[in-house]
């Protein structure tokens, strides 16, 4: 499937798609619209690997999300590790840190993102990092590595200098939704100087759902809003940031790369 531009956050596997999950894929297909599928836990991370194996430009993450740090339970990858087993598969993902909703105790979330950024190593594979109100303890657990995995910082949201971290890191910036929001001025300004070629675009659907669609679900044909954002904020067109970041997103996913 020729790929114009490719969602790298998507979670077409959970129940908001039932009615009509295989028209959204469809829809994207149509649109030349790949789409990475990241698991939350053991369950969507299986189904994830099930909707990447069948169909055509649908790629998937394995992982656990912080808020299911918990059910993680003590540190053994194993049933990732298999999982991953899998062409299909191309990140871990996705994982992190969440003490705004803390719905996993901090010392769990932390104990399953080290695990986690251990397997990506292992692996070979690419991180998809999710950060809400963690960054602290984030960029800590990171920097204190001897490996750092490939990564990006999935729904970047901060200013210029927190973006430099994660750059410096060597991880890509994902961008989402929130871009396209009136304000996040900050944001605009911080994205508007990164550098294009360490930029992914993503939905994180069906949350985040970005202008004109605001208030709806969001699916990964939406993610072409995010790329007229990009475009306008950088002032170039639509087509170099569609371009760029696909290529960006093929190189740090290893897409087709075999
Ligand atoms: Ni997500």
């Amino acid at each position: 499937m020729e790929m114009r531009l490719i969602d790298t956050h998507a979670h077409v596997d959970l129940e908001h798609y039932d009615g009509d999950r295989e028209e959204v894929v469809e829809r994207a297909k149509n649109a030349e619209i790949g789409f990475i599928n990241m698991g939350l836990d053991i369950d969507s991370s299986k189904k994830s690997v099930n909707l990447a194996e069948t169909n055509e430009g649908v790629y998937a993450g394995v992982g656990f999300h912080p808020h299911e740090a918990s059910s993680f339970g003590s540190p053994d990858p194993k049933r990732l590790r298999k999982l991953s087993r899998s062409d299909s598969v191309v990140a871990i993902g996705e994982i992190g840190l969440d003490y705004y909703r803390d719905n996993s105790p901090r010392k769990d979330q932390r104990e399953a993102f080290r695990t986690q950024l251990d397997l990506a190593c292992e692996l070979g594979l690419p991180v998809s990092v999710h950060n809400r109100s963690s960054t602290e303890d984030l960029l800590r657990l990171l920097k204190e590595r001897d490996e750092v995995p490939r990564g990006v910082s999935h729904s970047f949201f901060g200013d210029y200098e927190l973006g430099l971290e994660f750059l410096d890191l060597g991880f890509y910036l994902g961008l989402s939704g929130p871009l396209t929001f009136g304000g996040e001025k900050e944001l605009k300004e911080a994205v508007k100087r990164f550098p294009l070629d360490r930029l992914v675009l993503e939905t994180d659907c069906p949350f985040l759902t970005p202008v004109p669609h605001r208030g709806e679900r969001n699916e990964p044909s939406y993610v072409s809003h995010v790329t007229e954002e990009v475009a306008k904020i950088k002032g170039i067109s639509e087509e170099e940031v569609s371009e760029r970041t696909t290529e960006n997103a093929v190189r740090l996913f290893d897409i087709n790369g075999e």
